[in-house]
């Protein structure tokens, strides 16, 4: 069999959606709709794949310069309905001398984010050992309302008549049209130059191409669908939040069978880029997006969201943001962290909660257990940032950078104002303000003389609860 071409109709404004991005740019699973449509099609290896554009073409084209360069667009510049569009990608394919006459041409929409690789393959499959000039992908649907309903004469396909055009004895059928197909090339060219617009909504339908062909002697076969839910069509927000449900209960169910604990799959969303090991627990409100790959044994959650982000394994990161952040080996994060890009923890490296970091790589054991900013720091091994610690990095113009060494200690509550190095092995004392260097093995205290004014209360607070309580305690000492 010859490499299938593939026309994905994606002209249409998706005016239900009521947004300002074209309709199939809209995301589930951080994937276009479109882009899924893409990642199935492309699973039957097409020779050519041409997505029709129209409303909002610049960013449609600009997305799929992106996502898949490999494909085509063709502009329909009026939308004068699916066969027109379809006409018109057969017509840019010959003028690039692709005769589509030899090939099998599967048509599909740019808004049916659940189709699978697999429920297509079957298709193609079906329609070449049919030997079929058309093959619908059809289902099954209790409430068929506003789909083009399939007409059967025993096992054939005869006929798609359109809701709007359809009798009332018509709009009873419950077989409804996915608006997927696979067409023989040559019957498919000489049947859409065979399309009028005399129907109800004064388009050129691609339903009508099934009729023309029937009334020439081919044969057209309906196939359903394996899952109805891999036809569902995206046309308003509430269709795209129950998609974006189905979808995540797919990889949810995919990666629990590859081994991975998940307490509360319905609050758990995992990206389809995502990669994760064998033995990984996700607790509830767990979200992965984008390429974000955590190996076995870690633990996620809950309340966490990881963006484009590695964890090494057994590491354990909780009530944490982190995006373009790498988490090592036995590390553990949060609660309540929040790791900016740029940020590696090192092996069984700590950030603690209300920990802030950013583009900031601390080394493997060390740790910044509780209530820090590291801002644009290299911090060495073993080395303990203490409690309420500042890397002042920012002099209000410009960012600069601070350099820790291995095993060193520094106080709590300290500002560390960059640019500044802190030698290997050195202390700092609690409460300082570091301005300069500190050299290795040193101990730097930065802060005031500690001065004790005696009976200052007494004096200046007579007669207060504190000058009472002070009194007392000053009889008891005599
Ligand atoms: C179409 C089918 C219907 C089927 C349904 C499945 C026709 C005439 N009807 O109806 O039988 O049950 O899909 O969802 O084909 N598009 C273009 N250019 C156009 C018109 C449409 O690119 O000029 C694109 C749209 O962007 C969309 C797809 O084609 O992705 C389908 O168009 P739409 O108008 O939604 O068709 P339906 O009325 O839903
Ligand atoms: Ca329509």
């Amino acid at each position: 069999m010859r490499a299938p071409i593939v026309i994905i109709l994606a002209a249409g404004q998706g005016t239900r959606m009521k947004s300002t991005t074209p309709k199939v740019l809209h995301e589930i699973a951080g994937r276009s709709l479109l882009g899924h449509v893409i990642e199935a099609a492309a699973t039957l290896e097409p020779e050519h794949l041409v997505v029709v554009v129209g409303s909002g073409k610049d960013q449609v084209i600009a997305h799929l310069d992106e996502i898949a360069p490999w494909v085509v667009t063709v502009e329909q510049e009026q939308r004068n309905g699916t066969g027109h569009a379809v006409r018109i990608a057969l017509e840019f394919l010959e003028g690039r001398g692709v005769s589509a006459s030899e090939s099998p041409v599967v048509v599909l929409t740019g808004d049916t984010p659940l189709l699978t690789g697999s429920s297509l393959t079957n298709l193609l499959k079906s329609h070449v050992d049919g030997r079929a000039q058309a093959t619908v992908l059809t289902a099954n649907f209790v409430d068929p309302f506003g789909y083009g309903r399939i007409i059967r004469s025993g096992d054939l396909v005869t006929g798609i008549v359109e809701e709007k055009d359809a009798t009332p004895q018509q709009r009873e059928i419950q077989e409804i049209n996915s608006g997927m197909y696979a067409f023989d090339g040559a019957a498919l060219h000489t049947a859409v130059t065979g399309l009028n617009s005399h129907n109800s909504q004064g388009e050129e339908y691609l339903t009508d191409v099934i009729g023309i062909m029937t009334a020439d002697g081919g044969v057209v076969i309906g196939i359903g669908a394996q899952d109805t839910n891999d036809i569902m069509g995206i046309n308003d927000r509430a269709q795209l939040a129950q998609a974006a449900a189905i979808m995540r209960d797919r990889i949810n169910v995919k990666w629990m069978q590859a081994g991975v604990t998940m307490l509360d799959p319905a609050s758990t969303w995992i990206d389809i880029d995502a990669e994760l090991a064998a033995d990984v627990t996700l607790l509830p409100q767990t979200i992965l997006r984008g390429p974000t790959a955590i190996e076995a044994g870690a633990q996620i959650g809950p309340g966490t969201t990881l963006i484009s982000s590695e964890v090494g394994a057994n590491a354990i990161v909780r009530h944490t943001w982190a995006e373009l952040v790498v988490i090592g080996a036995g590390a553990t994060v949060g609660p309540y962290t929040y790791l900016r890009p740029g940020t590696v923890i090192g092996e069984s490296g700590k950030a603690g909660a209300f920990v802030e970091m950013k583009n900031s790589q601390l080394g493997a054991g060390s740790k910044v257990p509780h209530l820090s900013y590291v801002g644009d720091a290299t911090i060495g091994e073993g080395t303990n940032i203490g409690a309420g610690t500042v890397f002042v990095n920012y002099d209000g113009v410009e960012k600069h950078h601070t350099t820790v060494g291995n095993h060193v200690r520094v106080g709590s509550d300290n500002m560390l104002i960059a640019p500044i190095v802190i030698g290997d092995g050195a202390y700092t004392a609690a409460g300082s303000v570091i301005t300069d260097d500190v050299p290795a093995g040193s101990m730097a205290v930065g802060r005031a003389q500690q001065r004790n004014i005696l009976k200052w209360v007494l004096r200046k607070r007579a007669g207060t609860s504190s000058a009472k309580a002070a009194e007392r305690a000053l009889e008891t000492e005599q």
